[in-house]
């Protein structure tokens, strides 16, 4: 069965000292609310956060012996050598990284990342062992006419359609309409069903039904405490990428509840 996961993904907030504090706080109410879920028989998320590059590896000691997982929203195309300012995937797995996003939209937008750019990135974090969260969404102007289902499948095949069934199965993939990230304007539960309902077809497609049904999907965009649960309920959406909700611990806490 796919596993359910929630990823808050801090972008470029939090010093070090503010990202240490608020993931202690996160941990603390983490295990005064959610401990005892965990033997309630309820299937319980995985829990990932993703602070910025130099909070990454302390965030990662920190977590151990904690049942969070830490992420990095970035990774290097290249292995190593001189690429001034890169951070490579396996430095990131040494720093005892997990996952890694790969593709959002505003790596895409403001940093010209392509299709073939995040399909470099996503062999270099399979190489290392790390999971890769694969990012896909139209914007406004793709959805206005039409075009969301086109632009998404180019995604999916020019970013995945390279990998085999293996580490395909070593992918998690995480729609996030870019009209409705940072904008309040979250898609309805239904319009995230659809879309993550077509993602899994697309897979089916080439990888079959089996490998289809058991990767998890993740919604991103404007996901909050408020809105959460009606989106998670649906059948196909498998958790989320949380933005500005995840920098409160309060709040991260609560969209994780959401889920259960
Ligand atoms: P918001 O939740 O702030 O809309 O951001 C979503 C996102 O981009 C997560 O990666």
């Amino acid at each position: 069965m796919r596993k359910k996961i929630i990823v808050g993904n801090w972008k470029m907030n939090k010093t070090h000292r503010e990202g240490m504090e608020m993931l202690v706080h996160f941990l603390k109410l983490l295990d005064l609310e959610l401990s005892l879920n965990e033997d309630s028989g309820k299937e319980f998320p995985e829990i990932v956060v993703a602070p910025p590059y130099l909070i990454v590896a302390d965030s990662a000691v920190l977590a151990q012996g904690w049942d969070i997982k830490i992420a990095a929203q970035n990774c290097s195309s290249e292995k190593e050598g001189a690429f001034t300012g890169e951070i490579s995937a396996s430095m990131l797995k040494a720093a005892k990284v997990d996952y890694v996003i790969i593709g959002h939209s505003e790596r895409r937008n403001y940093f010209g990342e392509t299709n073939q750019l995040v399909a470099n990135k996503i062999n270099r974090a399979l190489e290392s062992n790390l999971i890769a969260i694969c990012c896909v969404g139209e914007t406004l102007q793709e959805r206005e006419s039409g075009k969301q289902f086109q632009i998404i499948t180019r995604q999916i095949q020019e970013c995945l359609f390279h990998l085999n069934n293996d580490q395909l199965s070593k992918i998690v993939i995480a729609y996030e309409p870019v009209w409705a990230i940072g904008t309040g304007k979250n898609a309805t539960p239904e319009q995230a069903q659809e879309i993550h309902k077509y993602i899994r077809s697309v897979i089916s497609g080439k990888y079959g039904k089996e490998i289809s049904e058991n990767i998890s999907i993740l919604y991103g965009g404007s996901c909050n405490p408020q809105n959460a649960k009606s989106i998670f309920s649906q059948p196909d959406v498998d958790g989320g990428l949380i933005g500005g909700a995840s920098l409160n611990a309060r709040d991260f806490i609560d969209v994780v509840k959401a889920i259960l």
